[in-house]
C-alpha cells in the first residue's frame, strides 16, 4: 500500500504533530503535503514540506486527508477533498454530530467504519484518550453511566495558547516566592494574552469557562460542547452493540444504528 496524504492544518498545534508521527512511524506515504492557511504559503516545515494553499486544483489526486484546521474548514474542503477522491479524516467538531458520519475511535468502534461515504469524524483528545480504558472496562464490566469533567491543557487551545504559555513562563519563573506571595503582581509582569488567557483559564473545566463567558475563541468552545454529546454518542455506540451481543463484532453500521436509543 502506497498512499499520497494531505494534512490540513499541518502549521497548527495538532497538524505538526500528525507530520511528526507519520514521518517517524514510517506511514506508507511516499509524499505527505501539507496545507495551511494564506498566512503560512509557501513556508518550509521540518522535513522540508512546503505548505501548499487549498484550491481546487492543488487537492487533486490524494488517497486520504487529515484534517485538523478548525471546523469552518472542514465544513468548507472536506467535501471538496472528498468530492476530488480522498478519504477525509476529520479531528474537527464539524460533522462528529452528523448521522451520516461515522464517529470512530479504532480501538473501539472501528466496524463503524463500513458504508463511509468519505468522511470518518474522530472524537476530541479528551473523549478519544478516554474511550480507550472505558472500552476495557466496558467489556470486563459492562459500563452503564459515566460522570466526567475534563481539565484542559494550555495545548488545548491550539498553538496559541501554547505560545501564550510559553510567554509566561520566564517572567514568572524569574521570581516563584512571588508567585506565593503576591499573585496579582506576579500576574501583573506576564504579556497581556493575544489570545483569551487560555493559560490562566487551564485548570478550569470546560463547562466552568463557558458558563463564565470565557473569551476563548467561539468554534473551541462549541467544539467542547460537541465533545460532550460525541463522548455520549459513542457511549451510546457501546450501549447499543452490548444490547446486540454477542453478534456484536458482525454487526454492520446500519444494524447499530438500529440499535441506538
Ligand atoms: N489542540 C488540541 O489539543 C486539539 C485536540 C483535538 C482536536 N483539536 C482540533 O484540531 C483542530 C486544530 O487545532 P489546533 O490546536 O492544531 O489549532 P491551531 O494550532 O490553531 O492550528 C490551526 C491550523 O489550521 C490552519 N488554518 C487556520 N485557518 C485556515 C484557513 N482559512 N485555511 C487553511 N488552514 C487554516 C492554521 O494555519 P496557519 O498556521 O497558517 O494559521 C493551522 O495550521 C481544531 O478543530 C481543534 O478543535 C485540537
Amino acid at each position: 500500500m502506497s498512499l499520497r496524504v494531505a494534512v490540513v492544518g499541518a502549521t497548527g498545534a495538532v497538524g505538526s504533530v500528525m507530520l511528526r508521527l507519520l514521518r517517524e512511524r514510517g506511514f506508507p506515504a511516499p509524499e505527505i503535503v501539507p496545507f495551511a492557511s494564506e498566512r503560512s504559503v509557501g513556508r518550509e516545515l521540518d522535513g522540508g514540506l512546503v505548505v501548499q494553499r487549498l484550491a481546487d486544483d492543488t487537492i487533486r489526486g490524494f488517497d486520504v486527508a487529515l484534517f485538523s484546521a478548525g471546523a469552518t474548514r472542514s465544513r468548507e474542503w472536506a467535501p471538496r477533498f472528498v468530492a476530488a477522491g480522498a478519504v477525509v479524516v476529520d479531528n474537527s467538531s464539524a460533522f462528529r454530530m452528523d448521522d451520516d458520519v461515522p464517529l470512530v475511535v479504532a480501538e473501539v468502534n472501528r466496524e463503524a467504519l463500513d458504508g463511509h461515504r468519505g468522511i470518518v469524524a474522530n472524537p476530541n483528545c479528551t473523549t478519544m484518550v478516554a474511550m480507550l480504558p472505558l472500552k476495557a472496562l466496558h467489556d470486563a464490566f459492562g459500563l452503564r453511566a459515566m460522570v466526567a469533567t475534563s481539565y484542559q491543557a494550555a495545548g488545548g487551545a491550539g498553538q496559541k495558547g501554547i505560545d501564550e504559555l510559553v510567554a509566561q513562563i520566564a517572567p514568572l519563573a524569574a521570581d516563584v516566592r512571588q508567585l506565593c506571595d503576591d499573585g496579582a503582581a506576579a500576574a501583573a509582569k506576564v504579556p497581556p494574552p493575544p489570545l483569551s488567557s487560555a493559560a490562566s483559564s487551564a485548570a478550569r473545566p470546560w463547562h466552568d469557562c463557558a458558563a463564565a463567558g470565557d473569551p476563548r475563541d467561539a468554534e473551541t468552545n462549541a467544539a467542547s460542547a460537541s465533545d460532550d454529546r460525541a463522548g455520549r454518542r459513542i457511549t451510546n455506540w457501546l450501549h447499543a452493540a452490548e444490547r446486540e451481543a454477542p453478534q456484536r463484532r458482525h454487526l454492520g453500521r446500519g444494524r447499530i444504528r438500529k440499535g441506538l436509543p
